[in-house]
């Protein structure tokens, strides 16, 4: 069968057809997959069934797994992945024996890029629907190449050459992060710092990388002058015209580009299930070069 690229109309993302993710791929396919991943920034491939198994081998295709990241303090030990794939994160709001099986629950998750509070944040990651609620729980996504290449110039020039401090100490939903203090003074956030703007190590393209909003921080500025700057680049970032979103089905595959782009998550009614699984693809750390 023909793979069929079909792009969603939006500031970015594109359905991928023609594919089926219990087989392995041929070096032709990879290529394609690749190549629509590079341009539209996040794909959805639907109508999958596939096993951890078939999910870890796709994903291998792209780059070596980093291992599912700390869970969530109240999971209080339990491990975040299924049995046998520890480069399997669950995404979920099911509780079994009073602990949730994941994270994230089922409030909204706020605009975030994954794991941006270490050093080198993932590159990409590819997230897979077993069972979506009825309604709610859609992924939102915004190109950060739109956001960086609209920037108004005076705050294009205030941020210039800055960092920011990305918090690792709460997840998107919220929820503490085990082995992390409660931040009390955003100059002290605990989590990486990276430069605002970076360059695309594959396009060469830049795009503004901004993390999460909770506990940001631009060192070198008193903390008004860093929130109130935050506050109008994720302002700008976020606007609807550069954002897409998916609406879940049970066996949809999103992949989005950590690099280049924002997600969130709505929330849902928590008497419905989302269970989800992710992996995560070893990235390296943000640079920028000034075109
Ligand atoms: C994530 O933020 O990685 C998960 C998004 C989702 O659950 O839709």
């Amino acid at each position: 069968m023909a793979i069929e690229i079909v792009p969603t109309g939006a500031a970015l993302g594109a359905e991928i057809r023609g594919l089926d993710l219990r087989l392995d791929l041929d070096v032709e396919s990879i290529d394609i997959v690749k190549r629509a991943w590079r341009d539209h920034l996040v794909l959805s491939i639907r109508d999958q069934d596939i096993s951890d198994a078939d999910l870890v081998r796709f994903s291998e295709y792209f780059g070596r797994l980093r291992l599912a990241p700390l869970g969530e303090a109240r999971m209080r030990g339990r491990s975040r992945s299924p049995d046998g794939y520890p480069e399997v994160a669950i995404i979920s709001n099911v509780i079994r024996d009073g602990l949730p099986i994941g994270s994230l629950g089922n409030a909204e998750a706020i605009w975030h890029t994954d794991m941006s509070y270490i050093e080198e944040p993932i590159m990409g990651a590819i997230l897979y629907a077993l069972e979506v609620p009825r309604s709610g729980g859609d992924t939102g996504f915004a190109n950060m190449y739109l956001a960086y290449e609209t920037l108004p110039d005076e705050l294009r020039s205030t941020l210039e050459g800055r960092v920011c401090l990305h918090d690792g100490s709460l997840n998107s939903a919220g929820f503490p992060r085990q082995g992390y203090e409660e931040v009390t003074d955003v100059t002290r956030t605990p989590g990486a710092r990276h430069p605002l703007f970076r360059t695309h190590p594959e396009t060469g393209r830049p795009a503004l990388f901004l993390g999460r909003r909770r506990n940001a921080y631009i060192p070198g500025l008193v903390v008004e002058e860093s929130e109130a700057l935050l506050d109008a680049v994720w302002a700008h970032a976020t606007q609807s015209a550069f954002t897409w979103r998916h609406r879940w089905r049970v066996g949809d595959l999103l992949m989005w580009d950590n690099r280049a782009v924002l997600h969130r998550r709505d929330a849902f009614d928590d008497g419905e299930r989302r269970v989800m699984h992710r992996t995560q693809i070893e990235g390296d750390r943000p640079y920028y070069e000034r075109a």
